[in-house]
């Protein structure tokens, strides 16, 4: 296939090439490291001594620092939110070849992306490698395939945009373009939880430092609730033979990284997480459970089966509905029109209040 020149800001020019999707050759298990000490009650300490860093993590602070300067030493510094976006697997041998994952196509993530571009920010955009994009996600994937955006022109004999899609497709390039250009998104990929964490506390202290309460979290990622250590992973691909016929999988608990988030990694930032369930009747006590466990902000609770449309903003004192209409939704409407300008306010005041105690 011939070769096509790129524009020179594009997401193929940022860190979307490094293969977070590829098994690290280079840690291979040595088995001559000590087991850790308590490795069923993995705390956050435990964890990150415990388990490897990933290689790739000096790139990713350099663009990342260079990013958080670009915006915050403007006259007019730009606020910056990081959206996590899309699910973290978790290997289950350390040369992957296989892998628990879960159904998150990264929607959410990606399309409140373009609405917090739209409203001024700039967006650090971590996201599981190969899931939906912001921009592109309306022209990806199966359902949406961009060859059946194209025609051929009967004149010039070339492959044009469909004429039925011209207008629209031309409304999204702008938007991508102008992001593209002005460097409003850093696109950061993850594919395993060990990576997303790792990469979590990164970018969690680098706007800690860079940005204090200009920074915004979205955690929109949904992350693994269990995983196979490293003192546990089998080196090679498990055999079916080995143990009978079946696989008894054992697996630790994730610790809980949103209180150290909250309270050590980003103190000044307003923080708000996502609760996912698939029972009505539990949505509101999980979400305000999660607020009273991590002491964040605001938690936006979500059923799998109506998470397109209506969403629950829990905080402190509060749980509202909001929502999005049937006839809205075949026009086009998506319910992070709603959500994100309601979580910017909510930063505007969090901002004033951390103002108004610095100057106390
Ligand atoms: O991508 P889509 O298909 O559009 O789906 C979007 C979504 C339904 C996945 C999204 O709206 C959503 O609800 N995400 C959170 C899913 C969830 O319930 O995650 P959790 O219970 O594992 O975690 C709760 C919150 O803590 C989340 O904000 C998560 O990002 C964060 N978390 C959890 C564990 C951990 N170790 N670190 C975290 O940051």
């Amino acid at each position: 296939a011939p070769s096509i020149p790129r524009p020179n800001h594009s997401r193929a020019s940022s860190l979307e090439r490094i293969p977070t999707y590829a098994p690290a050759a280079a840690s291979a298990i040595d088995r001559t490291v000590p087991e850790p000490v308590a490795a069923e009650v993995l705390e956050e300490q435990t964890y990150f001594e415990t388990n490897i860093e990933p290689s790739y993590l000096p790139e990713v602070r350099a663009k990342l620092r260079k990013f958080i300067r670009f915006h915050t030493e403007r006259p007019d510094p730009r606020r910056i939110v990081l959206v996590t976006s899309g699910g973290t697997t978790v290997p289950l041998e350390n040369n992957t070849v296989r892998f628990i994952d879960n159904f998150s196509a990264g929607t959410r993530g990606a399309t409140s992306a373009e609405e917090f571009v739209d409203n001024g920010y700039a967006v650090v955009f971590l996201h599981r490698q190969f899931s939906l994009l912001p921009y592109s996600r309306h022209y990806s994937h199966t359902t949406n395939c961009f060859l059946d955006f194209l025609a051929v022109d009967s004149s010039s004999g070339q492959v044009v945009i469909d004429s039925a899609y011209q207008q629209e497709m031309k409304v999204v390039y702008q938007q991508y373009r102008k992001a593209m250009d002005e460097n409003l998104i850093l696109f950061v990929p993850f594919t395993t939880v060990n990576q997303y964490l790792f990469t979590l506390k990164l970018v969690s202290h680098e706007l800690e430092v860079g940005a204090g309460a200009l920074a915004l979290f979205y955690l929109a990622a949904a992350v693994s609730d269990f995983f196979v250590p490293r003192s546990k992973i089998s080196e090679h691909k498990i055999q079916s033979g080995s143990g009978g016929n079946s696989l008894v999988l054992d697996l630790d608990p994730v610790p809980k990284f949103l209180k150290r988030l909250v309270e050590n990694w980003a103190p000044r930032a307003m923080i708000v997480s996502f609760k996912l369930e698939t029972d009505e009747t539990l949505l509101v006590g999980k979400a305000r459970g999660a607020l009273e466990r991590y002491s964040h902000q605001l938690v936006i609770g979500n059923l799998l089966q109506t998470r397109k449309h209506t969403v629950l903003f829990v905080t402190k004192n509060d749980a509202k509905e909001y929502s999005i209409t049937e006839q809205q939704e075949k026009e086009g409407v998506v319910i992070e029109s709603v959500i994100v300008p309601k979580v910017i306010d909510a930063h505007s005041e969090w901002i004033t209040g951390i103002q108004q105690h610095q100057q106390q």
